[in-house]
């Protein structure tokens, strides 16, 4: 085992930009550095890249210039396979992660590319499916779940893989309150780097002693979670809104 003090950290990402084929560019130079164990929350308006980053975390997107590294590991096609188990990354559309006619072998699937067999699987399948509270639909067609369980399971498919870093793309959205908060003790639960896109704001500063603001594909603030959502201007000029009555300043939230 490495020793989380001196360990690289999980996320490295420098200088980062890219312009999509049509020549939108979406990213002009982020630079991000992400602890071993840190939650990070990545804030922004529509369109601000948030995607596009985390698109490259995983070399979904390659880089048009700059570099990210996972634990110490660059982000390029040599080492993808190890890369993609390191990251694990729940999309904005659980419906881009599932595809296999079972949920059960949807979890199944990444250790399973990864080597994984027999007894071992079935265990690592059975714990994630736990952990989302979806284990009796283990059998059902991902299809068939509604959109808020699918989003479990596509949370499961990542659990799976005890990825070094956890990407999560507004989990919250479409989750009922119930749900909304079960997830938020399972990422609290977990001892994993976690970085989590969101436009729900009492979920990143209940969830992430940091923030980072993404805003015009450059970041625009990088600090205390409760610091920035108190930081009136900052929140105007870059389309923050917290939910009406929501008061940040009124929550005790554990320090940085
Ligand atoms: N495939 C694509 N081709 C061209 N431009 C794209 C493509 N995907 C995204 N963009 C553009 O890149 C910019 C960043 O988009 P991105 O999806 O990363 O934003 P986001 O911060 O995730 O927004 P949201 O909060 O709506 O999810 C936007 O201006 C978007 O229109
Ligand atoms: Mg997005």
């Amino acid at each position: 085992m490495t020793d989380p003090a001196t360990a690289p950290p999980s996320l490295q990402v420098s200088g980062l930009a890219y312009a999509y084929p049509d020549g939108h560019q979406a990213l002009f130079g982020v630079d991000l550095t992400v602890a071993r164990g840190e939650r990070v929350a990545l804030l922004g308006p529509n369109g601000a890249g948030k995607t596009t980053l985390v698109l490259h975390l995983n070399g979904i997107l390659t880089a048009g210039a700059g570099t990210v590294t996972v634990a110490g590991l660059p982000v390029a096609k040599a080492h993808l396979a190890e890369i993609r188990r390191r990251v694990g990354i729940v999309f904005q559309d659980p419906d881009d992660q599932l595809f296999m006619p079972t949920v059960r072998e949807d979890v199944a699937f990444g250790p399973a590319a990864a080597g994984i067999r027999g007894t071992e699987l079935e265990e690592r399948v059975r714990r994630a499916l736990e952990r989302v509270g979806m284990a009796e639909f283990a059998d059902r067609p991902p299809h068939h779940l509604s959109f808020g369980q699918r989003r479990r399971v596509a949370v499961a498919t990542v659990l799976a893989m005890e990825p070094e870093i956890l990407v999560l793309d507004e989990p919250s959205s479409n989750l009922d309150p119930a749900s909304r908060r079960e997830l938020a003790d399972i990422l609290r639960s977990l001892e994993v780097t976690v970085l989590m896109v969101t436009h729900d704001l009492p979920y990143a500063l209940e969830l992430c002693p940091r923030s980072v603001v993404l805003s015009g594909g450059v970041i625009a603030a990088d600090g205390g979670t409760q610091e920035l959502l108190c930081d009136e201007k900052l929140m105007r000029e870059h389309r923050l809104e917290l939910p009406f009555g929501f008061d940040p300043r009124s929550v005790t939230v554990p320090v940085r």
